[in-house]
């Protein structure tokens, strides 16, 4: 892993960011957090009574048996809430059931196609009807073979039965392992040899842009390669209904079950086992740098809590029978969060929240299922694409739901800005109180346009960082206590400790490009890679003594505030002068002709690692080796060099019509490089979007 290399002078050309936007008043009057002071004093007492704290926020959670111990740590293992038992499917659904909120609506569901009038189809899933389905699921589960301990493969599309397979499976202490919906074959086959799984399950196909992805015949491919046959069992649940899907009963030797058939001659009662606060509650594979992807590993009790409470602070939400805020209500001592005992006559407003991902990355796993049932606020599951049937779906769905706190990618954002802000402006977004991102930097012109169209000037952002493999948000500014700044992930979430550090683990300065680390254990930490106990010490634990390391840069500015720079991999050292990807990008985005741009290293003679762009204007794409391309190219040279300084100036700029992506948005950078370096293209590009993308970066 190459740490960027600390250098003063980078703070020079870096991107300097002067707006900065407090919490609204009336938003901050209201919140769990109101304010900075209240911040940094729940910040170190987090830090420095761990146990006190934790044990404090449990509290809200229901467990079977208390905990002997909030934490042991040796690291890189920490037992969290030791000796506890709970079920986080328990606290999901039989708690609010229990509460006296089973009618309440828990899942918000929405089909990606509409119905035979035109009109949107929708589903509102209470806690009392998904708590039903989950037992019966639970119980078909059981039928199937399935015991606690073993690895059950889920690869769905976005349906709310994908959000009841993964409850199910917790409700067992089964251990889930959810592959996104747009993974190939051999992508399956890979995660059910390594994670040993003898039991899938998924759809016959899911939607996409109108069109049918043939889920259960790509599962079909996977179980013929190599190792795969280990699967005994396949329940399928059919949302396409599509007569090509191969189904093969168990009954008549084949593996395959009809959800319709054997989930629904269950009992829909299933007592929640009670797990062991370590017990593994699922793995999420995450590619590495290279190679072999990682079975992310996390347990029980600690991400239970985790995911709570950071959903809790990040949306500041507030759930079904909260009643008022801490601010309404005298003489109690806990956490201002808290909700406290259900009031089942509160009329206090509850959150409608939404969040873009799919559940087939940990933010899906978090921040659509595990971190809002909880706290008893419903949740939005949309099934399909962000432009279908048109470019405004999305507001028209935060518009009809009524939708309050809003979650997606910079990626998204981005689109959305070159589609044309008319698509916005037909909706009323004013239902909207907080906006979030995720999984990348968000350059500060998508930020300031994200306030601006979609937050209506005022909905305070949280960029939010964090990894699958924190379970959790760790940096993050709170909505009503934090000021954000466009490009900043903010300051560490309650209970994280974070740090900059040189390449020797020495902190670095104020505004010091380094390593990002963090120095002591949280409760949604992963506990390992599945099956590869060297691979996770060598991969998290090996940079800096004790600490985790996520290979991130980052620098921390004179406010506290953290600025990630991209992976560390993905920084590029010209000339001896550290530069972050993210930032030449931003730059590169700020000028009116650019809408989107990628940004990678290649070898230089003379500088080490040169610059080279890939740039997709907004409007026509210059013709190659024209006039005007060389002009526009010269343009945003200088535009760059005047932003950031000569030493960011590209070395290279190429037009294109779009780029290299993942399914999951991420660019696939390593792709870009070997173009850049005029190389063979070796990466697989299977995993690509759009495959045809290459053709086109290579002008063929
Ligand atoms: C990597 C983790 C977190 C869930 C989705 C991605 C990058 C993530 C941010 C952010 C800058 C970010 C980091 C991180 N990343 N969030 N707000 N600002 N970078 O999960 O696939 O495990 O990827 O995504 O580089 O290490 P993931």
């Amino acid at each position: 892993m190459a740490a960027p290399s600390p250098s003063p002078s980078n703070t020079e050309t870096m991107l300097q960011e002067h707006r900065s936007f407090p919490p609204p008043p009336a938003f901050a009057a209201g919140a769990h957090l109101s304010s900075i002071e209240q911040y940094e004093a729940l910040h170190a007492r987090s830090l420095e009574d761990p146990d006190g704290f934790w044990a404090e926020v449990a509290a809200d959670l229901h467990w079977f048996r208390k905990w002997d111990r909030v934490l042991r740590w040796e690291a890189p293992d920490p037992v969290w809430f030791g000796g506890a038992k709970t079920n986080l499917c328990f606290n999901c659904l039989d708690r609010q059931v229990d509460a006296g909120l089973g009618d309440r609506p828990a899942i918000l569901w929405e089909a990606e196609a509409m119905g035979p009038d035109g009109a949107p189809i929708v589903e509102s899933w209470s806690y009392a009807g998904l708590l039903e389905e989950t037992s019966r699921c639970a119980n078909a589960l059981k039928a199937m073979g399935v015991k606690k301990g073993d690895v059950v493969t889920i690869y769905m599309g976005m349906v709310p039965q994908l959000a009841i397979a993964m409850l199910a499976c917790a409700r067992i202490g089964a251990v889930h392992s959810v592959i996104f919906g747009g993974f190939s074959a051999a992508a399956i086959a890979d995660r059910v040899v390594d994670g040993n799984s003898r039991f899938v399950i998924t759809c016959d196909g899911s939607y996409r842009r109108g069109r049918v992805v043939p889920l259960k015949a790509t599962v079909e491919e996977a179980l013929q390669r190599e190792g795969a046959g280990i699967v005994t069992d396949v329940l399928v649940y059919r949302r396409t209904r599509d007569a090509d899907a191969p189904f093969t009963a168990k009954a008549d030797g084949g593996r395959d079950h009809d959800w319709a058939e054997l989930v629904h001659q269950q009992s829909d009662d299933c007592p929640a086992e009670e797990m062991d606060a370590e017990d593994p509650l699922f793995i999420l594979y995450t590619s590495g740098s290279t190679g072999k992807p990682k079975g992310i590993l996390h347990t029980t009790a600690g991400y239970m809590v985790w995911a709570y409470l950071t959903s809790r602070l990040t949306f500041d939400l507030a759930g079904h029978g909260d009643g008022p805020r801490r601010a309404g209500r005298a003489g109690d001592d806990r956490l201002p969060w808290s909700p406290g005992p259900v009031d089942r006559q509160s009329d206090a407003p509850v959150d409608i929240y939404w969040c873009t991902a799919d559940c087939g990355w940990i933010t899906g796993h978090s921040y659509i299922v595990y971190g809002l049932l909880p706290n008893r606020v419903p949740t939005l599951m949309y099934e399909g694409a962000p432009d279908f049937p048109a470019k405004d779906r999305f507001w028209d769905i935060v518009e009809r739901h009524r939708v309050t706190k809003f979650y997606t990618a910079p990626t998204a954002i981005r689109a959305f800005m070159k589609w044309g802000d008319e698509h916005v402006e037909k909706h009323d977004l004013s239902t909207l109180r907080v906006l979030g991102t995720v999984g990348e930097p968000i350059n500060p012109e998508a930020w300031m346009w994200y306030r601006e169209k979609i937050g209506g000037g005022t909905c305070p952002i949280v960029d939010t960082w964090w990894q699958t493999e924190t379970g959790g948000h760790m940096l993050t500014p709170l909505p009503g206590a934090t000021t954000a700044v466009p490009g900043s992930c903010g300051k560490p979430m309650l209970g994280v400790s974070a740090s900059v550090v040189r390449e020797d683990g020495r902190p670095a300065g104020v505004n010091e490009g380094g390593m990002l680390v963090i120095d002591k254990p949280w409760p949604g930490m992963l506990r390992g890679i599945h099956g590869d106990r060297q691979r996770f010490v060598d991969t998290y634990w090996s940079a800096v003594e004790g600490k985790y390391c996520p290979a991130d840069g980052a620098r921390r500015d004179e406010n506290g505030n953290f600025w990630i720079m991209g992976r560390t991999d993905d920084v590029i050292v010209v000339a001896g002068h550290n530069l972050g990807t993210m930032e030449v990008e931003s730059a590169l985005v700020a000028h009116a002709r650019v809408a989107e741009a990628a940004v990678v290293g290649f070898p230089h003679e003379v500088k080490g690692n040169g610059i080279a762009a890939f740039v997709i204007p907004h409007g026509d794409v210059p013709a190659p080796g024209s006039d005007g391309e060389a002009a526009e190219r010269d343009a945003l040279i200088a535009h760059v060099g005047r932003e950031l300084g000569p030493i960011a100036r590209p070395d290279q700029i190429r037009f294109t019509p779009a780029l290299p992506k993942t399914r999951s948005g991420k660019i696939m950078r390593r792709l870009l490089r070997s173009v850049a370096a005029g190389e063979e293209v070796t990466s697989d590009v299977s995993t690509l979007e759009d495959p045809a993308i290459l053709d086109k970066l290579l002008g063929r």
